[in-house]
Protein backbone atom coordinates (compact mmCIF):
# COMPACT_ATOMS: atom_id res chain seq x y z
CA UNK A 1 0.00 0.00 0.00
CA UNK A 2 1.88 3.31 -1.33
CA UNK A 3 2.41 6.30 1.65
CA UNK A 4 -0.53 8.21 -0.08
CA UNK A 5 -2.93 5.88 -1.10
CA UNK A 6 -6.56 6.42 0.52
CA UNK A 7 -7.53 4.01 3.61
CA UNK A 8 -10.20 1.96 3.14
CA UNK A 9 -12.81 2.48 5.64
CA UNK A 10 -16.04 0.88 6.53
CA UNK A 11 -18.32 1.30 9.30
CA UNK A 12 -20.72 -0.19 12.06
CA UNK A 13 -23.79 0.32 12.08
CA UNK A 14 -26.46 3.06 10.37
CA UNK A 15 -26.82 5.12 13.33
CA UNK A 16 -27.69 8.83 12.99
CA UNK A 17 -24.60 10.46 13.69
CA UNK A 18 -22.87 8.57 10.26
CA UNK A 19 -24.64 11.38 8.18
CA UNK A 20 -22.34 14.17 10.27
CA UNK A 21 -19.30 11.75 9.12
CA UNK A 22 -19.96 10.29 5.92
CA UNK A 23 -20.10 13.55 3.77
CA UNK A 24 -16.29 14.06 5.46
CA UNK A 25 -14.99 10.86 4.46
CA UNK A 26 -16.31 11.54 0.64
CA UNK A 27 -15.06 14.66 0.46
CA UNK A 28 -11.35 13.82 1.15
CA UNK A 29 -8.91 11.74 -1.04
CA UNK A 30 -7.10 10.53 2.42
CA UNK A 31 -9.95 7.88 2.45
CA UNK A 32 -12.25 5.68 1.25
CA UNK A 33 -15.37 4.53 2.12
CA UNK A 34 -16.19 1.44 1.28
CA UNK A 35 -17.98 -1.03 3.26
CA UNK A 36 -21.35 -0.32 5.81
CA UNK A 37 -22.57 -3.11 8.26
CA UNK A 38 -25.89 -3.15 10.13
CA UNK A 39 -27.30 -6.05 12.27
CA UNK A 40 -30.16 -6.09 9.53
CA UNK A 41 -28.64 -7.08 5.90
CA UNK A 42 -31.72 -5.08 4.00
CA UNK A 43 -30.94 -1.57 6.49
CA UNK A 44 -27.68 -1.89 5.01
CA UNK A 45 -28.35 -2.59 1.82
CA UNK A 46 -30.44 0.23 1.29
CA UNK A 47 -28.12 2.40 3.20
CA UNK A 48 -25.24 1.62 0.96
CA UNK A 49 -27.32 2.96 -2.01
CA UNK A 50 -28.52 5.82 -0.13
CA UNK A 51 -24.42 6.70 0.70
CA UNK A 52 -22.78 5.45 -2.45
CA UNK A 53 -21.05 2.66 -0.56
CA UNK A 54 -19.92 -0.40 -2.82
CA UNK A 55 -20.21 -3.47 0.03
CA UNK A 56 -22.90 -3.82 2.57
CA UNK A 57 -22.64 -6.44 5.36
CA UNK A 58 -25.62 -8.13 7.54
CA UNK A 59 -23.73 -8.30 10.62
CA UNK A 60 -20.25 -6.79 12.13
CA UNK A 61 -18.55 -9.97 11.99
CA UNK A 62 -18.96 -10.18 8.23
CA UNK A 63 -17.66 -6.83 7.64
CA UNK A 64 -14.11 -7.19 10.14
CA UNK A 65 -13.81 -10.53 8.21
CA UNK A 66 -13.45 -8.40 5.25
CA UNK A 67 -9.75 -8.10 4.03
CA UNK A 68 -10.00 -4.91 1.64
CA UNK A 69 -10.95 -2.85 5.34
CA UNK A 70 -8.65 -1.42 6.66
CA UNK A 71 -9.64 0.92 9.41
CA UNK A 72 -13.45 1.13 10.95
CA UNK A 73 -15.67 3.77 12.60
CA UNK A 74 -17.56 2.29 15.43
CA UNK A 75 -20.90 4.62 15.78
CA UNK A 76 -22.69 2.04 18.12
CA UNK A 77 -24.47 2.70 21.40
CA UNK A 78 -22.13 3.06 24.05
CA UNK A 79 -22.24 -0.13 25.63
CA UNK A 80 -20.81 -2.14 22.46
CA UNK A 81 -17.92 0.43 21.87
CA UNK A 82 -15.18 -0.77 23.49
CA UNK A 83 -16.29 -4.56 22.68
CA UNK A 84 -16.12 -4.05 19.27
CA UNK A 85 -13.09 -1.51 18.96
CA UNK A 86 -11.44 -5.27 20.33
CA UNK A 87 -12.78 -7.60 17.82
CA UNK A 88 -11.81 -4.94 15.13
CA UNK A 89 -8.25 -4.48 16.31
CA UNK A 90 -8.09 -8.17 16.63
CA UNK A 91 -9.38 -8.75 13.13
CA UNK A 92 -6.56 -6.64 12.08
CA UNK A 93 -8.52 -3.41 11.55
CA UNK A 94 -7.41 0.29 12.58
CA UNK A 95 -10.34 2.03 15.00
CA UNK A 96 -11.93 5.52 15.24
CA UNK A 97 -14.36 5.01 17.85
CA UNK A 98 -17.16 7.04 18.88
CA UNK A 99 -17.30 9.06 22.58
CA UNK A 100 -17.68 8.38 25.41
CA UNK A 101 -15.29 4.97 24.75
CA UNK A 102 -16.97 3.67 28.00
CA UNK A 103 -17.27 5.40 31.39
CA UNK A 104 -15.21 2.04 32.64
CA UNK A 105 -11.79 2.61 32.88
CA UNK A 106 -10.67 -1.47 32.48
CA UNK A 107 -12.70 -1.75 29.37
CA UNK A 108 -10.80 1.61 27.20
CA UNK A 109 -7.86 -0.17 29.36
CA UNK A 110 -8.58 -3.44 27.50
CA UNK A 111 -9.56 -2.26 24.21
CA UNK A 112 -6.16 -0.34 24.24
CA UNK A 113 -4.34 -3.33 25.00
CA UNK A 114 -5.80 -5.16 22.30
CA UNK A 115 -4.60 -2.35 19.97
CA UNK A 116 -1.32 -2.51 20.92
CA UNK A 117 -0.93 -6.20 20.91
CA UNK A 118 -2.37 -5.98 17.15
CA UNK A 119 -0.16 -3.19 16.45
CA UNK A 120 -3.63 -1.10 15.43
CA UNK A 121 -4.43 2.39 16.12
CA UNK A 122 -7.48 3.45 18.02
CA UNK A 123 -8.80 6.48 18.53
CA UNK A 124 -11.90 7.96 20.68
CA UNK A 125 -13.85 10.40 17.91
CA UNK A 126 -13.68 13.86 19.91
CA UNK A 127 -14.16 15.80 16.65
CA UNK A 128 -14.02 19.43 18.09
CA UNK A 129 -10.50 18.73 19.17
CA UNK A 130 -9.97 18.37 15.69
CA UNK A 131 -11.01 21.68 14.59
CA UNK A 132 -9.18 24.84 14.14
CA UNK A 133 -10.72 26.72 16.94
CA UNK A 134 -9.87 23.92 19.52
CA UNK A 135 -6.28 24.52 18.59
CA UNK A 136 -6.15 28.18 18.79
CA UNK A 137 -7.95 28.15 21.98
CA UNK A 138 -4.98 26.05 23.55
CA UNK A 139 -2.65 28.08 21.78
CA UNK A 140 -4.13 31.25 23.59
CA UNK A 141 -4.03 29.70 26.99
CA UNK A 142 -0.90 28.76 26.50
CA UNK A 143 0.94 31.63 25.33
CA UNK A 144 -0.63 33.53 28.08
CA UNK A 145 -3.26 35.81 26.58
CA UNK A 146 -5.43 35.01 30.27
CA UNK A 147 -2.39 34.84 32.44
CA UNK A 148 -2.98 32.18 34.99
CA UNK A 149 -5.99 29.78 34.06
CA UNK A 150 -7.94 29.61 37.07
CA UNK A 151 -11.50 28.02 36.28
CA UNK A 152 -12.70 26.23 33.25
CA UNK A 153 -16.88 26.96 32.90
CA UNK A 154 -18.76 24.62 30.31
CA UNK A 155 -22.28 23.18 29.13
CA UNK A 156 -23.82 21.44 26.88
CA UNK A 157 -27.57 20.25 26.82
CA UNK A 158 -30.58 19.65 24.95
CA UNK A 159 -34.30 18.60 25.29
CA UNK A 160 -35.00 14.81 24.56
CA UNK A 161 -37.84 12.63 25.63
CA UNK A 162 -38.14 9.91 23.05
CA UNK A 163 -37.52 6.89 25.62
CA UNK A 164 -36.72 4.49 22.25
CA UNK A 165 -33.47 6.93 21.74
CA UNK A 166 -30.19 5.10 23.25
CA UNK A 167 -29.31 8.52 24.91
CA UNK A 168 -32.50 7.76 27.47
CA UNK A 169 -31.66 3.72 28.01
CA UNK A 170 -29.92 2.56 30.83
CA UNK A 171 -29.12 -0.63 29.35
CA UNK A 172 -26.78 1.02 26.50
CA UNK A 173 -25.24 3.58 29.19
CA UNK A 174 -27.10 6.53 27.77
CA UNK A 175 -27.32 10.12 30.29
CA UNK A 176 -26.68 13.60 29.60
CA UNK A 177 -23.03 13.20 31.68
CA UNK A 178 -21.88 10.09 28.65
CA UNK A 179 -23.56 12.10 26.03
CA UNK A 180 -23.01 15.49 26.04
CA UNK A 181 -21.41 15.96 29.64
CA UNK A 182 -18.17 14.24 28.15
CA UNK A 183 -17.50 17.22 26.13
CA UNK A 184 -17.12 19.33 29.11
CA UNK A 185 -15.02 17.14 31.35
CA UNK A 186 -13.19 16.66 27.87
CA UNK A 187 -12.64 20.56 27.03
CA UNK A 188 -11.68 21.00 30.90
CA UNK A 189 -8.95 18.36 31.05
CA UNK A 190 -7.70 19.96 27.45
CA UNK A 191 -7.10 23.09 29.03
CA UNK A 192 -6.37 21.59 33.11
CA UNK A 193 -4.95 18.66 33.06
CA UNK A 194 -5.97 15.60 35.20
CA UNK A 195 -8.45 16.18 38.10
CA UNK A 196 -7.74 15.48 41.44
CA UNK A 197 -10.88 15.71 42.75
CA UNK A 198 -14.21 15.77 41.55
CA UNK A 199 -18.12 16.71 42.62
CA UNK A 200 -21.17 15.34 40.72
CA UNK A 201 -25.08 15.53 41.69
CA UNK A 202 -27.38 14.75 38.85
CA UNK A 203 -31.56 14.34 38.32
CA UNK A 204 -32.15 10.92 36.88
CA UNK A 205 -35.50 11.43 35.13
CA UNK A 206 -38.22 9.02 34.67
CA UNK A 207 -36.30 6.67 32.21
CA UNK A 208 -33.27 5.86 35.06
CA UNK A 209 -30.48 7.66 32.71
CA UNK A 210 -29.52 11.56 34.09
CA UNK A 211 -31.71 13.73 32.30
CA UNK A 212 -29.53 17.28 34.20
CA UNK A 213 -25.47 16.60 35.57
CA UNK A 214 -23.92 19.25 37.10
CA UNK A 215 -20.15 18.63 37.97
CA UNK A 216 -17.14 20.42 39.69
CA UNK A 217 -13.65 19.30 38.86
CA UNK A 218 -10.53 20.17 41.06
CA UNK A 219 -7.26 20.29 39.16
CA UNK A 220 -3.74 20.85 39.89
CA UNK A 221 -2.64 24.19 40.95
CA UNK A 222 -6.42 25.31 42.55
CA UNK A 223 -7.72 25.02 39.15
CA UNK A 224 -11.52 24.61 39.31
CA UNK A 225 -13.88 23.69 36.52
CA UNK A 226 -17.33 23.49 36.68
CA UNK A 227 -19.58 22.42 34.18
CA UNK A 228 -23.76 21.32 33.58
CA UNK A 229 -24.98 19.10 31.04
CA UNK A 230 -28.91 17.61 30.10
CA UNK A 231 -31.21 15.78 27.89
CA UNK A 232 -33.86 17.47 29.29
CA UNK A 233 -32.58 21.34 29.08
CA UNK A 234 -32.61 24.12 26.38
CA UNK A 235 -30.45 23.71 23.63
CA UNK A 236 -27.07 25.42 25.40
CA UNK A 237 -23.36 24.92 24.23
CA UNK A 238 -20.51 27.46 25.22
CA UNK A 239 -17.11 26.91 27.33
CA UNK A 240 -15.37 30.00 29.01
CA UNK A 241 -11.68 29.14 30.31
CA UNK A 242 -11.45 32.27 32.93
CA UNK A 243 -7.77 33.52 34.26
CA UNK A 244 -5.86 35.74 36.04
CA UNK A 245 -6.06 38.16 33.52
CA UNK A 246 -9.47 37.82 31.62
CA UNK A 247 -11.60 34.95 29.30
CA UNK A 248 -11.63 33.56 26.73
CA UNK A 249 -15.19 32.80 25.58
CA UNK A 250 -16.66 29.90 23.31
CA UNK A 251 -20.27 30.37 21.97
CA UNK A 252 -19.88 27.14 19.92
CA UNK A 253 -17.58 25.11 21.62
CA UNK A 254 -18.43 21.35 20.39
CA UNK A 255 -19.98 21.49 16.95
CA UNK A 256 -17.64 24.28 16.30
CA UNK A 257 -20.02 25.24 13.29
CA UNK A 258 -19.36 29.02 13.94
CA UNK A 259 -16.12 29.29 15.43
CA UNK A 260 -14.90 32.35 17.13
CA UNK A 261 -13.18 33.00 20.18
CA UNK A 262 -13.91 36.12 21.94
CA UNK A 263 -11.16 37.35 24.16
CA UNK A 264 -12.24 39.24 27.44
CA UNK A 265 -10.74 41.55 29.52
CA UNK A 266 -11.77 44.28 31.87
CA UNK A 267 -10.39 46.79 29.17
CA UNK A 268 -12.54 45.09 26.67
CA UNK A 269 -13.18 42.27 24.49
CA UNK A 270 -11.55 41.19 21.02
CA UNK A 271 -13.07 38.56 18.61
CA UNK A 272 -10.54 36.45 17.34
CA UNK A 273 -11.88 34.77 14.34
CA UNK A 274 -11.11 30.94 13.38
CA UNK A 275 -11.45 29.46 9.56
CA UNK A 276 -14.69 27.48 9.32
CA UNK A 277 -13.45 23.11 8.91
CA UNK A 278 -14.92 20.17 8.95
CA UNK A 279 -14.24 18.61 11.93
CA UNK A 280 -15.27 15.14 11.45
CA UNK A 281 -13.24 15.57 8.08
CA UNK A 282 -10.53 15.91 9.84
CA UNK A 283 -10.88 13.44 12.89
CA UNK A 284 -10.94 11.09 9.42
CA UNK A 285 -7.46 12.72 7.65
CA UNK A 286 -5.54 12.63 11.25
CA UNK A 287 -6.55 8.64 11.48
CA UNK A 288 -5.63 7.79 7.67
CA UNK A 289 -2.82 9.66 7.91
CA UNK A 290 -1.36 8.28 11.11
CA UNK A 291 -2.38 4.82 9.93
CA UNK A 292 -0.17 5.52 6.86
CA UNK A 293 2.95 6.35 8.97
CA UNK A 294 2.49 10.49 8.03
CA UNK A 295 1.59 11.76 11.67
CA UNK A 296 0.47 10.85 15.47
CA UNK A 297 -2.98 10.12 16.22
CA UNK A 298 -4.13 13.45 17.50
CA UNK A 299 -6.15 11.36 20.61
CA UNK A 300 -4.69 7.90 22.05
CA UNK A 301 -4.73 5.56 24.82
CA UNK A 302 -3.94 8.70 27.75
CA UNK A 303 -6.90 10.87 26.62
CA UNK A 304 -9.36 8.03 26.55
CA UNK A 305 -8.25 6.66 30.20
CA UNK A 306 -8.62 9.78 31.78
CA UNK A 307 -11.52 10.69 30.35
CA UNK A 308 -13.66 7.58 31.65
CA UNK A 309 -11.57 7.79 35.31
CA UNK A 310 -13.28 11.52 35.21
CA UNK A 311 -16.48 10.15 34.01
CA UNK A 312 -16.82 7.25 36.13
CA UNK A 313 -15.23 9.60 39.24
CA UNK A 314 -18.39 11.87 38.83
CA UNK A 315 -21.38 9.26 38.55
CA UNK A 316 -19.79 7.70 41.33
CA UNK A 317 -19.82 10.97 43.24
CA UNK A 318 -23.27 11.46 42.27
CA UNK A 319 -24.71 8.12 43.83
CA UNK A 320 -23.23 8.46 46.51
CA UNK A 321 -23.46 12.39 47.32
CA UNK A 322 -19.22 12.63 48.47
CA UNK A 323 -16.16 14.03 46.19
CA UNK A 324 -14.60 11.65 44.83
CA UNK A 325 -10.42 11.84 44.59
CA UNK A 326 -8.76 10.52 41.99
N1 LIG B 1 -19.17 12.83 17.77
C1 LIG B 1 -20.39 13.26 17.58
O1 LIG B 1 -20.62 14.35 17.08
C2 LIG B 1 -21.55 12.38 17.97
C3 LIG B 1 -22.84 12.82 17.71
C4 LIG B 1 -23.89 11.94 17.97
C5 LIG B 1 -23.64 10.69 18.54
N2 LIG B 1 -22.36 10.32 18.82
C6 LIG B 1 -22.08 9.00 19.41
O2 LIG B 1 -22.31 8.03 18.39
C7 LIG B 1 -22.88 6.85 18.93
C8 LIG B 1 -24.17 6.56 18.20
O3 LIG B 1 -25.10 7.61 18.41
P1 LIG B 1 -26.36 7.79 17.43
O4 LIG B 1 -27.25 8.81 17.99
O5 LIG B 1 -25.90 7.97 16.04
O6 LIG B 1 -27.05 6.37 17.64
P2 LIG B 1 -28.21 5.65 16.85
O7 LIG B 1 -28.72 6.50 15.74
O8 LIG B 1 -29.17 5.14 17.86
O9 LIG B 1 -27.45 4.43 16.18
C9 LIG B 1 -26.83 3.41 16.88
C10 LIG B 1 -26.72 2.25 15.90
O10 LIG B 1 -26.12 1.16 16.58
C11 LIG B 1 -26.66 -0.06 16.08
N3 LIG B 1 -27.03 -0.88 17.25
C12 LIG B 1 -26.47 -2.06 17.59
N4 LIG B 1 -26.99 -2.55 18.71
C13 LIG B 1 -27.93 -1.66 19.12
C14 LIG B 1 -28.82 -1.61 20.21
N5 LIG B 1 -28.86 -2.57 21.15
N6 LIG B 1 -29.66 -0.55 20.34
C15 LIG B 1 -29.61 0.44 19.41
N7 LIG B 1 -28.78 0.45 18.33
C16 LIG B 1 -27.95 -0.59 18.18
C17 LIG B 1 -27.83 0.27 15.17
O11 LIG B 1 -27.38 0.08 13.83
P3 LIG B 1 -27.79 -1.17 12.93
O12 LIG B 1 -29.20 -1.50 13.30
O13 LIG B 1 -27.61 -0.67 11.57
O14 LIG B 1 -26.87 -2.29 13.28
C18 LIG B 1 -28.05 1.77 15.38
O15 LIG B 1 -28.40 2.42 14.20
C19 LIG B 1 -23.04 7.13 20.43
O16 LIG B 1 -21.97 6.58 21.14
C20 LIG B 1 -23.01 8.64 20.54
O17 LIG B 1 -22.49 9.10 21.77
C21 LIG B 1 -21.32 11.14 18.53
Amino acid sequence: MGVGAAVKWGILSTANINRQVIPGVHATEKAELIAVASRDLRRAEEYAREWEIDCAYGSYEALLEDPDVEAVYISLPNTLHCEWSIRAVEAGKHVLCEKPMSRHVADVESAFDAAERNGRILTEAFMYRHHPQTTRLRQLVEEGAIGDVRLVRSCFSYSLYDAENIRLRTEVEGGSLMDVGCYCVSGSRLLAGEPEQVYGQQFVGPSGTDWVFTGTMHFPGDVFAQFDCGTALPERDELEAIGSDGSLFLDDPWHCGEPVIELRRDAGMERIEVEPADSYRLEIENLSDAIRGATDPLLGREDAVGQAHAIDALYRSAATGAAVSL
